[in-house]
């Protein structure tokens, strides 16, 4: 008989969203339980009854502390963690002065592998089980990425970055080498355990047509492949945008126009957006993906998550590290408040937890596999502390629902708050662990 184990906390989950139903739309049990087998979620009920039901299975008594799917995070470069928080620059200057310079040490091998598993330590410390990330223009990079993330069994997604334009000597490829080298790694890494590969031209401004045209094809090709982008994050770049590519209606466009628009495309920031470019995106089904610490960090927008949620998009949330500031999905949910605040929405708490669980899993087309409690669901969870430092426990301390237990560690909580993590039913050590 194969051996259960049970979790026991307090536990959040959805049988909604929150955005459609309301708060009501999560499920919380102060004495919660999930029930794990072979990896997979098997129940999720009241701690009690799950426990007589199920005497053989190894307990795990968490506590007080929250137990909830595992954070996603739509978006992010994992090259860009060694130059995290570099300071006083806009896009294009920052890319030009910190990013590149940084992604061209890529072209060693072991130098990927290094930061590769410096970047997975992190995220997990953070409580964050799955992230789509961007690699560098270096097929080894993609390599590097995958193969810790599959020694260490976790459920990821990245492709190699196609710039062949504007960009520096030594970190550019060609339309026909980036199709190539993009294709090779989707037949290596694509569907091989929990390893998604997706189609990655970085943004229209470092791309030819002819790359575009060049990757669209491929994902005519791989129509079950994700497609990850940039669109309009800062005017400048939109103003840029519109003198590389005259003939396009708009900034949307230069993806549409060479088959890079579909509803498995994900497209970072989209902030400063046009009513028809709002309009196509919805009606294909696309991804936003809102990118808040960064938004405010680089000085790009106040993405509008209030006016895109009632026009029906499909939104994720994301770190976007190292243009991000931190590697931190409570970190970003607190931004993503902030900016709702400067937009004149207040973002609920139950609306902000399932941006960074199930609606980035909904983002990636995951939403059946991660992201929620819920049976059939990989168990990929936290156990979140909810008093876990002196300022979060002293408001915790005068909490009386959930909403006022969690908004406190939602707005001041860091890895200190991650207690344990799980990774496909299997426990991770915790750098934090007390
Ligand atoms: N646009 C194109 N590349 C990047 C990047 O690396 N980070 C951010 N924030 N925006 C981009
Ligand atoms: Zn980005």
């Amino acid at each position: 008989m194969t051996h259960a184990t049970l979790l026991l906390g307090q536990t959040l989950r959805f049988a909604a969203s929150p955005f459609a139903d309301g708060p009501e739309a999560a499920v919380h049990d102060s004495r919660g339980g999930v029930l794990i087998r072979d990896g997979i979620i098997a129940e999720v009920g009241h701690g009690p009854d799950l426990r007589a039901a199920h005497p053989q299975a190894r307990v795990v008594d968490c506590g007080n502390a929250l137990l909830s799917a595992g954070f996603v995070d739509a978006h992010a470069h994992y090259p860009q963690t060694a130059m995290i928080a570099s300071w006083g620059k806009r896009l294009i200057d920052w890319l030009n002065s910190y990013t590149f310079p940084e992604e061209m040490r890529f072209a060693d091998p072991d130098y990927a592998a290094r930061i590769a598993a410096r970047y997975f330590d992190l995220v997990t410390a953070h409580g964050t089980t799955t992230v789509c990330s961007f690699a560098t223009i270096h097929p080894a990079s993609v390599d590097a990425f995958f193969a810790e993330a599959q020694a260490r069994g976790l459920r990821m997604l990245t492709g190699k970055t196609c710039m062949d334009r504007n960009a520096p000597d030594g970190l550019r490829d060609t339309a026909q080498s980036a199709h190539d080298d993009s294709r090779a790694l989707l037949g290596r890494w694509h569907g091989v355990d929990r390893l998604s590969y997706v189609i990655t031209p970085r943004f229209s401004p470092t791309s030819t047509p002819e790359q575009l045209e060049a990757l669209g094809a491929l994902w005519a090709e791989h129509p079950d492949c994700l497609m990850q982008t940039h669109l309009s994050e800062q005017t400048d770049e939109i103003d840029w945008v519109k003198s590389l590519y005259p003939g396009a209606r708009d900034y949307l466009d230069t993806y549409e126009s060479h088959g890079l628009l579909g509803a498995r495309g994900l497209y970072g920031h989209a902030i400063h957006l046009e009513p028809r470019e709002k309009d196509r995106l919805a009606e294909v089904g696309a991804a936003l993906v809102h990118c808040p610490t960064s938004n405010t960090f680089i000085g790009s927008g106040l993405f509008d998550m209030a006016g895109l949620m009632a026009a029906g998009q499909r939104v994720g949330l994301a770190t976007d590290t190292g243009g991000g500031s931190s590697f931190s999905m409570l970190r970003t949910m607190a931004a993503a408040y902030e900016i709702g605040q400067l937009r004149g929405t207040a973002l609920h708490p139950a609306q902000l937890w399932w941006l960074a669980t199930q609606g980035s899993a909904r983002a990636l087309h995951l939403g059946d596999r991660i992201g929620n409690l819920a049976p059939g669901m990989e168990a990929d969870i936290i156990a979140v502390d909810l008093a876990s430092t002196p300022a979060i426990a002293q408001r915790h301390a005068e909490a009386e629902d959930i909403w006022e237990s969690l908004f406190p560690t939602i707005m001041m909580g860091d890895d200190r708050a991650i207690r344990a993590v799980w990774v496909g039913g299997a426990p991770k050590t915790m750098v934090n662990a007390a």
